[in-house]
């Protein structure tokens, strides 16, 4: 994706520099009138709004066509169609090429489909053919005569570049040495034929086969994006001899083999991305070749070895992500002249050492990522310089001393997302040193066995929107004032030693009371480095902070008391689990009134009572448990009961409906603690386990689309992209 949102700015340039032209008054070509009326026929409505009508071909309103909506011409001819985003549907003509003075032509945007007809691949005086985003499918022709083609663009369609167009294309003996060449592949004749070809965009289609000799022709090409397919092979030697390129997006491809010091010719490249391939081998030290690279990704490839030392002269660098490969040693990287860095993910691979001091010289960071190596040692004390960082992860790493990480981390102003999951192992969340992070809305201190109450200076972070604090050992009870957090939609403090009632306060939570009364910045980015960790939903992946489900998570501590009856307020939380505390008391019968409850489990407690029957009107609960409790009598019958099975509901002697078959299923209380105790046992276990491989895997996608999705658009103030 981020292919085409750097692409859009080169575009922008583009059109600029060659300038679509001008309407001009004057009437049209009976030959032109004749081009744009095939073109409509082709078209499901028939017409365009701004459009004369084609009543008989030559009426009074068609013969100023020249004045219609995206029409332009020049003495008299029409030498450009801007019709991009006319939601436009149907197929495109062959009649089109009967604009043979056409300089321009914009139909991206739309809805056409079909293949394109191999008559407009031959438009001699054409520059710019703009088709990007439409359903367009196909092969891709391999008889391309655009001699003066400059931009070239077909991204997000469903070209599959496996053959030709045959049928159309009555010449092709002609150049049936180029069709066996390209067949299966990418077609590159086009640079034989175009030689001022500057921008060629192939993006997100289905193009499939080797990648392609013969890029090497367009010698005068600056951006070439075959990102989003299916290429497969090893790049080939020519492709390093366009010394032209300022932008080269090859990413998510099955693109294979070892990068080499090649990559060091294109000298003038601005943006770099081989992410989401097969690349393997060490990175070559050549990057002192690169001055202008602002963008550099290698992500997700297996690249390994150490990191090469000229990685540290890019001056111009901004976003640098080599997240997700096998790269080894110290994180040794100058980061002296490496002032505008604005992104640094170096994260999910096998780096080793200490984080280093050096990154507090990249003033500019707003994201950094270190998350899953086996960095050790504590959180440099000069991290405080860097005032503009605001994502923060370094979780799965050995690091240390979280009393001085957090007192470090505060003064680093503009925080609001913060991941420390798996590290201080066992140590003591600091209650005092820690004035608290004004700015936060994320933070997930997960699984890291530290003591100690839920810290008060938490209390100062007013903005919190999601708190995971799971899978550590904190005691003393729930504090009343999480419930002033206005923007609070997603709490879990899971898996700890928490004792006390559930404080009230909780069910005032505004945000999970009405999505109206919750303020979501709509202009924070997406959150990169997610992690779902509920058991109960190990697969969910979430893009961004925002699409988390509303929930409270408050299973496996020690809680006593009642369950409130205002719980029923919170009628936009999605999931309650309050499993393996020692709550008692009855199953309010206001539950029912939590609407958009998708999850209630309140198993493993000391329940009494019935099953309120209302609880069949929650038409989205698709998860519930009141397993082992004290409950009794008949399990409510209709709406989702129906779907629930009966370890929902075992563990209750006096309960009994369709899923027990008679009401005297007696078992033993000896039997049921029993149960009860292996059934957590196991839990932990595979829990543990879970959190490795869920975690990881979310923090693998989540970052590969949030990063780049959302991330770049806010920090680099992109385009956003619509379709
Ligand atoms: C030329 O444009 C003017 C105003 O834009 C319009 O009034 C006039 O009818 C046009 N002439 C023709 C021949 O289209
Ligand atoms: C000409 O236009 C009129 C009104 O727009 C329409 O009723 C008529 O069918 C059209 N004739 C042809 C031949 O398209
Ligand atoms: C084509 O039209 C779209 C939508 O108006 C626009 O975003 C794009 O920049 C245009 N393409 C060119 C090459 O001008
Ligand atoms: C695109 O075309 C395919 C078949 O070629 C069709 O299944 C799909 O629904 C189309 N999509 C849109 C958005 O028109
Ligand atoms: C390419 O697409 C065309 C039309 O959609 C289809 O007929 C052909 O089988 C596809 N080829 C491959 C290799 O997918
Ligand atoms: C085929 O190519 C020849 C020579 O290149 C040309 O004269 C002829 O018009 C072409 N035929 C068609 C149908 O395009
Ligand atoms: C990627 O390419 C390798 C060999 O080049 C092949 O074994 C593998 O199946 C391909 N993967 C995909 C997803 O196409
Ligand atoms: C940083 O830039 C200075 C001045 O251009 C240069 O002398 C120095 O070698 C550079 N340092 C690194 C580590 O690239
Ligand atoms: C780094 O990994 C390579 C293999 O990929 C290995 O040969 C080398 O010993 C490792 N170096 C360190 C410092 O771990
Ligand atoms: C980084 O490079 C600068 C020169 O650009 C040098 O002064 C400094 O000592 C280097 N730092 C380290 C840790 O090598
Ligand atoms: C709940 O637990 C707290 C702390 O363990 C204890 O003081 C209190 O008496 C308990 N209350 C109930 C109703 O069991
Ligand atoms: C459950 O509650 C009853 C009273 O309601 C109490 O007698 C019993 O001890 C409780 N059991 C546990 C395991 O807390």
């Amino acid at each position: 994706m981020v292919g085409i949102r750097f692409l859009w700015v080169f575009v922008g340039l583009l059109t600029l520099a060659i300038g679509a032209p001008d309407s001009q008054n004057l009437s049209c070509n009976p030959g032109d009138l004749n081009a744009l009326d095939g073109f409509l026929r082709g078209l499901d409505s028939g017409a365009i709004v701004g459009w004369g009508s084609f009543n008989g071909s030559s009426s009074s309103s068609s013969s100023d066509c020249c004045n219609w909506v995206g029409v332009s011409c020049e003495l008299g001819r029409v030498v450009g169609l801007d019709l991009g985003k006319k939601s436009l549907k149907g197929s495109v003509s062959d009649s089109l090429s009967g604009f043979d003075r056409l300089r321009f032509l914009n139909l991206s945007f739309n809805s056409l489909h079909g293949s394109i007809p191999s008559k407009l691949f031959s438009l001699s005086n054409l520059e710019v053919l703009d088709l990007r985003f439409n359903n367009l499918s196909g092969g891709f022709p391999a008889n391309i005569q655009l001699p003066s083609i400059k931009f070239f663009d077909i991204s997000g369609n469903g070209f599959n570049g496996s053959h030709p167009i045959l049928s159309e294309s009555p010449n092709l003996t002609t150049y049936n040495a180029s069709f066996n060449l390209f067949y299966g592949g990418i077609n590159t004749s086009m640079c034989n034929t175009s030689p001022r070809i500057q921008s060629m965009g192939l993006s997100m289609n289905m193009l499939s086969g080797e990648f392609p000799y013969g890029f090497g022709n367009c010698s005068s090409l600056q951006h070439l994006c075959v990102d989003s397919n299916k290429v497969s092979g090893e790049l080939p030697d020519d492709l390093f001899t366009l010394t032209s390129l300022k932008q080269l997006f090859i990413q998510d491809n099955n693109i294979t083999g070892i990068l080499g010091d090649r990559i060091g010719n294109l000298s003038n490249l601005v943006q770099l991305d081989l992410s989401l391939n097969g690349f393997s081998g060490t990175l070559p030290d050549v990057f002192r070749n690169l001055q202008r690279l602002q963008f550099l990704s290698f992500q997700s490839n297996h690249f390994s070895g150490l990191l090469p030392p000229s990685l540290s002269m890019l001056p111009s660098i901004r976003f640098l992500s080599l997240r997700n490969n096998s790269l080894n040693g110290t994180v040794s990287l100058n980061f002296t002249n490496m002032t505008v860095l604005i992104s640094l993910d170096l994260g999910s691979n096998q780096f080793t050492g200490q984080v280093p001091d050096g990154i507090s010289n990249c003033v500019g960071l707003k994201l950094l990522n270190l998350a899953w190596n086996r960095l050790h040692g504590e959180i440099p004390g000069s991290f405080k310089n860097l005032q503009l960082l605001s994502y923060l992860s370094l979780s799965n790493n050995s690091l240390t001393n979280i009393s001085s990480a957090l007192a470090v981390l505060q003064q680093c102003k503009n925080l609001s997302s913060v991941v420390l999951t798996m590290n201080f192992h066992g140590e003591e969340m600091p209650l005092g040193g820690v004035e608290g992070f004004t700015n936060l809305e994320v933070l997930i201190v997960a699984n890291c066995q530290l003591s100690g109450p839920i810290p008060p200076w938490l209390r100062a972070s007013s903005k919190l929107q999601l708190v995971d604090l799971s899978w550590n050992r904190l005691e003393g009870p729930v504090p009343h004032w999480f419930g002033k957090f206005e923007e609070l939609f997603y709490l879990d403090l899971s898996n700890n030693s928490l004792v006390g009632v559930i404080p009230k306060s909780l069910t005032e939570l505004k945000c999970l009371i009405s999505r109206d009364k919750c303020i979501r910045r709509s202009s924070s980015p997406g959150f990169p480095f997610f992690m779902k960790r509920n058991q109960r939903a190990k697969s969910l992946q979430y893009n961004q902070v925002q699409s988390f489900p509303p929930s409270i998570d408050l299973s496996d501590n020690h809680l006593n008391g009642t369950i409130w009856p205002e719980f029923g307020n919170l009628k936009f939380l999605m999931m309650l689990d309050l499993n393996g505390n020692n709550l008692s008391g009855t199953i309010p019968v206001e539950l029912s009134e939590m609407k958009s409850l998708e999850n209630l489990d309140l198993s493993h407690n000391n329940l009494t009572g019935t099953i309120p029957t209302s609880l069949t009107g929650l038409n989205f609960l698709s998860s519930f448990s009141v397993a082992y409790n004290d409950l009794h009598g008949l399990i409510p019958l209709g709406g989702q009961f129906s779907t629930f099975p009966s370890t929902s509901f075992e563990g209750n002697r006096g309960l009994c409906g369709e899923h027990s078959s008679n009401c005297s299923d007696q078992r033993s209380p000896s039997l049921k603690l029993g149960n009860s105790i292996r059934r957590k046992k196991n839990k932990s276990v595979i829990l543990g386990i879970t959190i490795g491989i869920v975690s990881g895997a979310v923090l693998i996608l989540a970052i590969a689309y949030i990063f780049v999705d959302q991330f770049w658009n806010a920090v680099l103030g992109l385009p956003k992209l619509e379709i």
